[in-house]
């Protein structure tokens, strides 16, 4: 058995995503999700243990908090600072983190450009903006990356925490350096379901045409942002292949087997619906 622990969990698509891809390998495993409070957290993984279960994912609000119950982390979990997977292997619980993963993996595969652009603009410091930061400056192509926060202080500190080489600027942007941006990635929650007419953008005229903007959002999988950079003729795509990306590493990390990512892709479109 694996599963999520969350909450909420209610919504989540990882059941249908990962079932649908043990019946299509024939495992002999089951997903399911779990609604786990604060409090209970600690009793959760306690029961994890206790029931030898082959993993979990780890989601909203316990993706830091569960990092002192596991016995070992990753080194790239340890940089993210939080854990979303983990592995029981042989009674030892293994904390990983397959968000940086997914967000690469998806950008390398939907994104339009042959190379990863130099200057890079990333909207939130918040747990998300931690696994793409990540992600981001595992890419050497990329030179620049602005961080641009709502809450100034907390997008310098989490610059001043994970970029030792001077990569992540935090202040505001000329145009002149906005025209240089050839990626602009989303990672606030604005325009998540049910805000769905709101921008994160204060001004959406620094869209350009050559700009691919990424949205790790994908309730809606169209965000208002999406709409807007669809609108200045650029290209968008959202958070489902981040979503499904981070899954299929999950997934073998538990089987040792690469599930079919377009399995795990319309299971959590239909999901969806
Ligand atoms: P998550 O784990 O989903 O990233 P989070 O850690 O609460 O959630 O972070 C939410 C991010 O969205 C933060 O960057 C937050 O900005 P603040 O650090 O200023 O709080 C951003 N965010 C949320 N609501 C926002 C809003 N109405 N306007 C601008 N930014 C917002």
């Amino acid at each position: 058995m694996v599963g999520v622990i969350g909450d909420p969990v209610d919504h989540t698509a990882s059941p249908a995503m990962h079932n649908a891809a043990f019946k299509d390998l024939g495992l002999d495993y089951i997903y399911v999700a779990f609604r786990v409070g604060n409090a209970e957290l600690s009793e959760a993984v306690k029961g994890m243990r206790a029931l030898n279960m082959a993993g979990m994912n780890v989601t909203v609000p316990h993706k830091k908090a569960v990092m002192a119950y596991l016995d070992v982390i990753s080194p790239e979990a340890r940089a993210i600072g939080a854990v979303n997977t983990i592995v029981n292997k042989d009674g030892k619980l293994i904390g990983h983190n397959t968000d940086a993963f997914g967000f690469t993996k998806s950008v390398d595969l939907e994104g339009t450009f042959k190379e990863w652009p130099q200057t890079v603009v990333l909207l939130g410091a918040g747990g998300a903006a931690r696994a793409v930061l990540f992600a981001l400056l595992q890419r050497p192509e990329v030179e620049r990356i602005h961080l641009i926060n709502r809450t100034l202080v907390r997008g310098e500190l989490l610059a001043n925490e994970m970029d030792s080489e001077g990569r992540v600027y935090t202040g505001s942007m000329s145009d002149s350096e906005w025209a240089e941006v050839g990626l602009l990635i989303n990672s606030t929650s604005v325009g998540l379901f049910p805000d769905v007419t709101s921008l994160p953008l204060r001004d959406a005229s620094v869209i350009r045409p050559d700009m691919l903007v990424v949205d790790i959002i994908y309730k809606p999988l169209q965000t208002q942002l999406m709409l807007k950079a669809g609108e200045c003729g650029a290209t968008a795509m959202n958070g489902l292949g981040m979503l499904v990306w981070q899954g299929v590493r999950a997934f073998e990390l538990w089987t040792g087997v690469i599930p079919r990512s377009e399995i795990m892709i319309s299971a959590a479109l239909e999901n969806m619906k």
